[in-house]
C-alpha cells in the first residue's frame, strides 16, 4: 500500500507541474482529492491492514494529500501571475489631463519678474506673525481699529513678552522690519509677495488673500524714486501708455503717505463709462516713516525709503479687464472655473 500510495503522488505532482490551465488543475485535483479521487479510494482500504501499516499509510495518504494541495495553490498563483503580466504594448496610452498654475500664481510671477528687472529682490516673510512687526513697530496706535478683532486674526496663545499677541498678518508691511533687521546695512530692495488674513468674506473680499510689498531704502531715497517705479511698473505690467497719480492719503507707517491711482485702460485718463473720473485706484504707497526705519535698527539722519503694498488679486483682474461676479471663486477649487485660465 505505502509504494502505491507514493506512486499515486508522484504521478499527481508531475501532472501538476505539467499543466497549462487552471481548468486542468481543478480536473487534476478531483481525480486525485475529490471524495471519489484516488487517494480517498485507498483511505477506504486502510481498514483492511494489519494495526502498523495502517497507521503509516494513513500518515503517508494525509502526507500525500497535503503536498498536492500545496502545489496544486501555488500553480494556480504562477498561472494568474503570467496572466496579469502580458499586455499589449500597442493599445493606446490614457493620456493625463496637463494641468497649469492657478491665475493668482501666474500673477505672482510677473509681478516678481517685472521688479527683478530693476534689481528688486524677491522675499517671504511669517504669515504667522507678532503684534510688533505687523503694527507695533509701524507705528500704529495702540487703539488703530485695525488691530481690532473684526479686522485681524488673533492666535489663540500666549504673547510674547516684547512683540505681543501672534495673529495672521493683514498685509505685508510686516516684512518692513524683518527685511531692515536681516539687511542691517542698506541698500534694501525688496518685493515682498506673500499670503495676507483679514477678517472678512464677501463677493469682493476673501479671508485669505495676496499683496506685493516693495520697500526701497537708501542714502538720498526721494519720492521721483517712488514715482519712477510706480510708472515703471504701470508701463511693464499693464501696458505702454498707462502711468500713475498720487493722492495724499495716511498710513501710520509712512510720511508723507498716498494712494496710488492709475490711469484707466480705455480712456487713457480722459473719463469714460468704464471708469467715470479716468482713474483707477491701484493701493497703498509712501515715504517710510522715520520712526520705522529707527525701529528696523536704520538711522534715519542717514537713510530715507519708500514703500508701497499693493493687492496681487486686484492688479490681476484690473490688468486682464476679468470681471469675477464673486472673487471667492479664485480660491474655491472649481475647476470648470480654474480651466478657462
Ligand atoms: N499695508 C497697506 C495696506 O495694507 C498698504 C501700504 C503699504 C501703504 C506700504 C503704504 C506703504 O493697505
Amino acid at each position: 500500500m505505502q509504494e502505491e500510495i507514493i506512486n499515486i503522488k508522484n504521478e499527481a505532482l508531475s501532472q501538476i507541474i505539467e499543466a497549462k490551465s487552471k481548468n486542468e488543475l481543478e480536473d487534476i485535483r478531483v481525480i486525485y482529492l475529490g471524495r471519489q479521487g484516488r487517494l480517498n479510494k485507498l483511505t477506504k482500504e486502510i481498514k483492511n491492514l494489519g494495526k502498523d501499516e495502517r497507521k503509516k499509510a494513513g500518515f503517508l495518504i494525509n502526507e500525500s494529500k497535503n503536498t498536492i494541495l500545496r502545489l496544486l495553490v501555488t500553480q494556480r498563483n504562477k498561472l494568474q501571475e503570467s496572466a496579469r503580466e502580458w499586455f499589449d504594448p500597442t493599445t493606446p496610452g490614457i493620456k493625463p489631463k496637463r494641468g497649469r498654475l492657478h491665475l493668482v500664481t501666474q500673477a505672482i510671477e510677473e509681478i516678481k519678474s517685472v521688479f527683478e528687472k530693476i534689481g528688486f529682490v524677491r522675499v517671504r516673510y511669517p504669515e504667522v506673525e507678532w503684534d510688533f512687526l505687523a503694527f507695533g513697530s509701524l507705528n500704529f496706535t495702540k487703539d488703530h481699529p485695525a488691530r481690532d478683532n473684526w479686522e485681524t486674526f488673533f492666535i489663540d496663545t500666549q504673547a510674547h513678552p516684547t512683540y505681543g499677541p501672534m495673529l495672521l498678518t493683514p498685509h505685508t508691511s510686516s516684512g518692513q522690519v524683518r527685511e531692515m533687521w536681516r539687511v542691517k546695512i542698506p541698500p534694501i530692495r525688496m518685493i515682498n509677495i506673500a499670503k495676507c488674513f483679514r477678517r472678512q468674506s464677501d463677493v469682493s473680499h476673501v479671508p485669505m488673500f495676496h499683496q506685493f510689498e516693495g520697500l526701497v531704502i537708501d542714502r538720498e531715497i526721494s519720492m521721483v524714486h517712488l514715482k519712477g517705479t510706480l510708472d515703471y511698473f504701470a508701463r511693464n505690467f499693464f501696458g505702454e501708455d498707462r502711468k500713475t497719480r498720487l493722492r495724499p492719503y495716511n498710513f501710520p507707517f509712512t510720511e508723507p503717505s498716498f494712494e496710488v491711482d492709475i490711469n484707466c485702460g480705455l480712456c487713457k485718463g480722459k473719463g469714460c463709462k468704464f471708469c467715470k473720473a479716468g482713474w483707477h485706484e491701484l493701493g497703498g504707497a509712501g515715504m517710510v516713516h522715520p520712526t520705522v526705519l529707527k525701529n528696523g535698527g536704520i538711522d534715519p539722519r542717514k537713510y530715507t525709503g519708500f514703500a508701497f503694498g499693493w493687492g496681487v488679486e486686484r492688479v490681476m483682474m484690473m490688468k486682464s479687464g476679468l470681471e469675477i461676479p464673486d472673487i471667492r471663486l479664485l480660491y474655491s477649487s472649481d475647476l470648470r472655473f480654474l480651466k478657462q485660465f
